[in-house]
């Protein structure tokens, strides 16, 4: 069988700044340092031996320092030259706000440019750019003025979105505002392992809420630059089964999105996980099918979430969507399963625009280091080279042809 997406469809890959770009100085980049060495003695505990096994990269406190990460910084043009002869015809990447803006109020002029020229070498081959404003680092300077719990915190973001919206107003469409909100709240504020690592209901609230008011303006300011700018924001969605779904769905796939439906354009989807919820556990995998990491592969679940948000009327991209597979074996797979269940959900009325697949490179997993590899391009960290994996050329085929063949 055939399936064919709709004309338009957008096929692409994405990045985020800090794990791809090397050579930051942000909140995250000081946090790995101070924690390098706890993250190895914590591995010994956290994975299986099968993974302890495939992956001693874990026990290197090296691993968890995101130093060069791929030079992505340098390499753009070879990337992305990469994604165009790959079939594909978009791309998803974030800006690094403590480059653009490293004192509070002082923009740096050659790192603006940068930015510039990273979207003209997408559009030159064709790749219409997904710019993410902030996809979770912050400046040092931010960070140490409270975060995100500030409650300055929404008119200081909106002087650095105010900046790049002007600078690219002509080039970039799509945006978008914030990076799995819920995500960020639940790791750093409520289950305290990513920095700012706080276990506090109440300044995660604060979070939460000024995260809404910082979407908010953002999307007013962009759209006064460029009314016909499309922008959204990037959530998580779980598929969640069991007694208490209905009370999760509320809260953790829905909660920022209801907040902010008025002011956006449109729905990016970032979808990996089920979860079976017994009793008061949360059960990630009762199936035999995992990744690197651990996680379940359930490619139904992308039907299901996509049924939900399809209730919001609005346009949906799949912002992230991908494997952690250092072998490729299970990698062309699980694209093509989450495909033939996004194209279900598509035939029943979702919105979906299109799907970037996570991640057009190996990357820095953020506090799990460089172990897990999500790539479609296989990234040597010690000599930068790139190499296509074979499932690369599986999803090059549905890029191109815009289908999938079951
Ligand atoms: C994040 C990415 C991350 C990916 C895989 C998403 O939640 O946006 O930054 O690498 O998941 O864990």
């Amino acid at each position: 069988m055939e399936y064919k997406f709709p004309q338009g469809f957008l096929w692409g890959s994405a990045t985020s700044a800090h794990q791809v770009e090397g050579n930051n100085f942000n909140d995250w980049t000081e946090w790995e340092k101070v924690n390098a060495k706890r993250l190895v003695q914590e591995a010994k505990n956290k994975w299986q031996p099968w993974q302890q096994k495939k992956f001693p990269e874990m026990f290197n406190p090296e691993n968890y320092i995101s130093g060069l990460a791929c030079d992505h910084y340098h390499l753009y043009e070879q990337d992305f030259e990469i994604a165009r002869s790959l079939g594909q015809n978009a791309h998803r990447f974030s800006v690094e706000w403590s480059r653009i803006e490293p004192q509070e109020g002082k923009f740096n002029e050659a790192e603006i440019e940068h930015y510039r020229k990273v979207i003209a070498a997408l559009k030159q081959r064709g790749l219409e750019p997904f710019l993410t404003i902030n996809h979770w680092t912050l400046p040092v300077w931010f960070a140490a003025r409270g975060g995100w719990e500030n409650k300055e915190s929404v008119k200081i973001f909106a002087k650095f979105v105010d900046r790049i919206a002007n600078d690219f107003k002509e080039e970039i469409i799509y945006w978008i505002t914030l990076n799995e909100p819920w995500i960020y709240i639940s790791h750093s504020y409520l289950r305290g392992i990513w920095p700012p690592q706080k276990k506090n209901l109440f300044s995660s609230l604060k979070v939460f809420k000024n995260q809404i008011y910082a979407h908010k303006s953002a999307y007013n300011i962009i759209k006064s630059y460029n009314p016909e700018a499309k922008i959204g924001l990037a959530e998580n969605n779980i598929y969640f089964e069991g007694w208490l779904k209905w009370f999760v769905r509320r809260w953790i796939n829905q909660g920022f999105l209801d907040e902010i439906k008025r002011q956006t354009d449109f729905i990016g989807l970032n979808y990996y996980f089920h979860n079976k919820i017994r009793g008061f556990k949360f059960s990630h995998n009762d199936n035999e099918k995992i990744s690197d990491m651990g996680w379940e592969v359930y490619p139904e679940g992308i039907y299901y979430v996509l049924k939900k948000l399809k209730n919001y009327n609005k346009p949906i991209y799949i912002t992230e969507n991908g494997i952690a597979d250092s072998e490729d074996l299970k990698r062309a797979k699980f694209i093509k399963d989450h495909l033939f269940w996004t194209h279900k959900a598509i035939s029943e009325g979702a919105l979906v625009r299109g799907y970037f697949y996570w991640s057009l490179l190996d990357n820095l997993e953020l506090d799990k280091g460089f172990w897990p590899r999500f790539g479609l391009v296989e990234a040597d960290y010690k000599t930068f080279t790139r190499k296509i994996r074979p499932s690369a050329y599986e999803y090059a085929k549905i890029c191109r042809e815009n289908k999938i063949v079951n």
